[in-house]
């Protein structure tokens, strides 16, 4: 399993690596490999919580994982939301495959029709998304919600260049694109992780808890929404150019993106997801 070569079609074999090489190919598998975990685990919450408590016990129940789920007499926002949260578990699965170079070589088809369905649930999250920011807003400020706001257009602008590209037979230029709309749709897994390895690192520093503002909530949204983009656009330039010295930069901003995803996960899982699923 490799996302390397989502940009690089033609990996150098293992025999012709150099060590920065070889740790610039394994830094990318490892970050990719933390974020499948990821996956893994926001996945589960979103089947056990919403997808089990809503069959179980009622959507009313939403409540419990996020105050702003159910509004009893609101039918559209009820079934946004429940078509934002829903729609994402199939998204979040059938997305990372797209990624998976061995996937794409060998089951062709499979990435041409489950690509469709990932730009279709993509699109249709974010609007969703874009729709219940407007009606039932959330915590913090407009440029925070702007930033949100940022992802869900990137997802939209991605999935119309991606597919533009391949039309045009462009496959270089698809993957670019296609890399851009996964990181775009995975942006709000980043805030979440990136969010929780601040406050087990950092406690509230840089955070104002009333209103869930502050430099650091602002420094995690750049981080999650803005970031992922222009490290894809560096890794294109470092492949294109076999640039060495940004090729380390890229491994170790990789490599601690990765520790910060293990330590977000982990305090996520024990400290609100499994409390909410159980409690
Ligand atoms: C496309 C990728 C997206 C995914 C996978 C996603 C997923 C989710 C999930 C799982 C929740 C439930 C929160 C929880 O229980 O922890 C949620 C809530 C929410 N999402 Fe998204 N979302 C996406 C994009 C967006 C975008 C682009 C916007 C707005 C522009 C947005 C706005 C919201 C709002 C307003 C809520 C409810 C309030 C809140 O969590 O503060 N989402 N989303």
């Amino acid at each position: 399993m490799s996302a390397t070569n989502t940009l690089t079609p033609d990996p150098l074999t293992p025999t012709t690596l150099t060590p920065s090489a070889k740790l610039y190919d394994t830094s990318q598998k490892i970050g990719f490999s933390c974020l499948l975990i990821a996956q893994a685990f926001f996945v589960s919450y979103l089947i056990a919580g919403y997808g089990f408590t809503g069959l179980s016990e009622g959507v009313s129940q939403w409540n419990r994982f996020n105050s702003t789920a159910y509004v009893a007499g609101d039918y559209l926002g009820n079934a946004m939301y429940a078509a934002h949260v829903l729609l994402a578990i199939v998204m979040i699965m059938g997305g990372s495959l797209q990624l998976m170079p061995a996937i794409r070589r060998k089951y062709r088809s499979f990435h041409k029709y489950n690509g469709r369905l990932f730009v279709t649930l993509a699109c249709s999250i974010s609007l969703a998304g874009m729709y219940l920011l407007l009606s039932r807003g959330t915590v913090s400020t407009p440029l925070l919600h702007g930033l949100t706001a940022f992802s869900g257009i990137m997802v939209i602008l991605s999935s119309f260049f991606a597919i533009r590209a391949i039309r045009n037979a462009n496959v270089a230029l698809h993957q670019r694109w296609a890399l851009h709309l996964f990181l775009a749709a995975n942006g709000v897994l980043f805030f979440r992780l990136f969010i929780f390895a601040w406050m087990t690192l950092f406690g509230t520093l840089g955070i104002n808890t009333a209103d869930f503002t502050g430099p650091a909530v602002i420094g995690v949204s750049v981080l999650s929404y803005v970031t992922p983009h222009i490290i894809a656009q560096l890794i294109w330039m470092a492949n294109h150019e076999n640039h060495v010295l940004l090729k380390i930069c890229i491994s170790v901003t990789l490599l601690l993106v990765s520790a910060a995803f293990l330590i977000g996960l982990f305090s996520l899982t024990f400290g609100i997801w499994y409390p909410t699923i159980t409690g």
